[in-house]
């Protein structure tokens, strides 16, 4: 899986710009894994998550998205990778494409900030392996940092006061522990001072 991948992490760590990064990114997974029919990124934008570069059979009309619908919604709402094996079983499935059979999604997030995902289509049952998973959550690793030291935008993943990933629906960890509001962070990532709008390290709170 590595050696496959390999070209794919050249051209994302060698790409000039995070956007860049995002279609050598999506262009690489779809030329190197034929079971990765339709892929795209989507980006953190204004509490929604909207649709970036894509390569695939069809164009989405699903091109932006609210944190917390959809299996894309919820993976950016909780930062955790989501496998999708029947998308007709999920609930949560936005439909885009008639042949998708199932789904993963991978969240582009470094700490708790989630600055997007990258988002694969199958047309097969079931297709996606942990090592695909993975080995898409490698990259997404590189474009987190990419996206961080470029100031995109951001949603801040709320987590349990056990410091598990916190379920957005029910307000509680998997753990079963209550979920921690909010808490907004300076772009130092040092706590935030609601009063002054400052961190203590005195950089500009965020939002
Ligand atoms: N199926 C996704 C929507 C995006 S399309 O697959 C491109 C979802 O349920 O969020």
């Amino acid at each position: 899986m590595g050696s496959l991948l390999d070209s794919v992490w050249r051209e994302v760590e060698a790409a000039p710009s995070l956007a860049a990064a995002l279609t050598a990114c999506v262009q690489g997974l779809r030329r190197e894994l034929a079971h990765f029919n339709w892929v795209g990124a989507y980006m953190v934008a204004g509490g929604d998550l909207v649709l970036g570069p894509w390569t695939g059979p069809a164009a989405t009309e699903l091109v932006r998205i609210p944190v917390g619908t959809g299996v894309c919604g919820a993976a950016a709402a909780s930062g955790r990778t989501e496998v999708v094996d029947d998308v007709n079983a999920d609930p949560r499935y936005l439909a885009c494409f008639l042949n998708t059979r199932a789904e993963l999604v991978v969240p582009i997030a470094r700490g708790r900030r989630v600055y997007g995902e990258i988002d694969v289509d199958s047309d097969r049952v079931a297709a996606f392996s942990a090592a695909d998973a993975a080995a898409v959550e490698g990259l997404c690793v590189v474009l987190a940092a990419r996206a961080e030291a470029e100031g995109h935008d951001f949603h801040l993943t709320p987590q349990s006061h056990g410091g598990n990933p916190c379920d957005p629906l029910t307000r509680q960890s998997h753990g079963g522990n209550p979920c921690d509001p909010l808490t907004p962070q300076s772009h130092g990532g040092n706590p935030c001072d609601s009063l002054n709008r400052q961190s203590h390290g005195g950089n500009p709170c965020d939002s």
